[in-house]
């Protein structure tokens, strides 16, 4: 049987009823994309290109947003694309070719990045508003993109595999990530989420890591979150609230 592949060229409403309480692999990592993309955007737009000692933790953002979303891509490819394509022959075809082209774009985006760092005046200004403006059509083209893998992917997922499969498969790429992109991530993904999302995460994670790796999960989760929302995942996990 022939599978048309899913491509993100014609974005429409939802049309993918609730979850219904499936197990979700792409939330978590998608909306600390969402947020980080979003940050990344705006801090940009301010950012003042005759501030040196200013600019340089914008393109420091920069640059993590550009190994998240390396490394991001190449797990989907490596882990979901094959038990994707194992059960639904051809429906990842189009999404491996936007990751191709996304790929492509974050090396513009860090020649660009290294170009506004050595530049200064009329030749730095001209850069930081190219990079703003790479930076803003890479996160239109991804948000589209990780649509189709909310919605088209998981639909399929969800339709060929149980939770303990899906949580399997996360755990096996979970194993790959290098500590310093997880670090990295992690503080986006757990603002980023909600709070009943959030316990959630957490609550899972620390079914899978050593006390001590998740008591430095839940250092960042102090130090990220609101004082009100820290609250929340302190009680929601048992945690002490100091
Ligand atoms: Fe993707």
């Amino acid at each position: 049987m022939q599978h048309t592949p899913f491509a993100s060229a014609t974005p429409s409403p939802s049309t993918l009823p609730p979850a219904a309480g499936r197990y979700d692999l792409y939330q978590a990592i998608h909306k600390a994309l969402r947020r980080l993309y979003a940050d990344t955007l705006v801090r940009l737009g301010q950012a003042d290109p005759d501030d040196d000692a200013a600019l340089a933790p914008v393109l420091a953002q920069v640059r993590t947003l550009c190994a998240i979303c390396e490394v991001h891509y190449a797990d989907e490819d490596r882990f979901m694309h094959p038990a994707l394509e194992r059960v639904q022959p051809g429906c990842t075809a189009a999404i491996a070719v936007e990751h191709e082209t996304h790929r492509a774009t974050l090396d513009a985006v860090r020649e660009r990045a290294a170009v506004v760092e050595a530049s200064r005046g009329a030749t730095r200004r001209q850069a930081l508003n190219r990079l703003y403006q790479d930076v803003a059509v890479l996160m239109a083209e991804d948000l589209v993109h990780m649509r189709v893998e909310d919605e088209d992917f998981n639909a399929v997922l969800w339709r060929h595999y149980d939770d303990a499969a899906l949580q399997a498969l996360e755990g096996a790429l979970v194993a790959t990530i290098p500590p310093a992109v997880m670090m990295a991530t992690l503080p986006w993904m757990i603002g980023a989420l909600n709070a009943p999302e959030r316990a959630a995460f957490l609550g899972g994670a620390r079914q899978g890591m050593p006390p001590t790796v998740f008591e430095a999960v839940v250092a960042i989760a102090r130090q990220e979150l609101p004082p009100a929302e820290w609250l929340k995942l302190a009680a929601a996990l048992q945690l002490p609230p100091q």
